[in-house]
């Protein structure tokens, strides 16, 4: 089975947050056409692919955008910064510093329990 090398999930319920910058377009569907255009333009289609998500679970930074299997979170990301992640993050490998949520921001892999390791892993005695 193959595998793509760079799944982008674009979260098609964000809001527009504070972090969208000046100038930049807030529209989840127009950013997923400008981010599958650039792909087929480049004829890397095999390998990338961008994806409509419900929410995931990081509203507050909306537009957001996860890139697996990298596990690259983008926040505030406009309809005019499709072209600079495809080139810039998919094909370079580069962070993009100015739409990356930190770390210590994500919601995700965080149980609301205080011990969250699964207890099939939980030593005994
Ligand atoms: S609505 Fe987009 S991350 Fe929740």
């Amino acid at each position: 089975m193959s595998k793509f090398t760079h799944h982008i999930f674009v979260c098609g319920k964000c809001k527009p947050s504070k972090r969208l910058g000046k100038g930049k377009t807030h529209d989840p569907g127009k950013l997923r056409a400008a981010l599958k255009k650039e792909i087929k333009r480049l004829g890397i289609k095999a390998d990338v692919r961008a994806n409509d998500s419900g929410c995931l679970d990081q509203c507050d930074d909306g537009q957001v955008i996860v890139i697996y299997p990298q596990a690259i979170w983008y926040g505030g990301v406009g309809v005019e910064d499709a072209e600079r992640i495809i080139h810039e993050t998919i094909l370079a490998g580069n962070i993009l510093e100015d739409l990356r949520i930190p770390d210590e921001q994500l919601r995700c892999g965080k149980s609301k329990k205080s011990d969250s390791t699964p207890p099939q892993q939980k030593q005994e005695g």
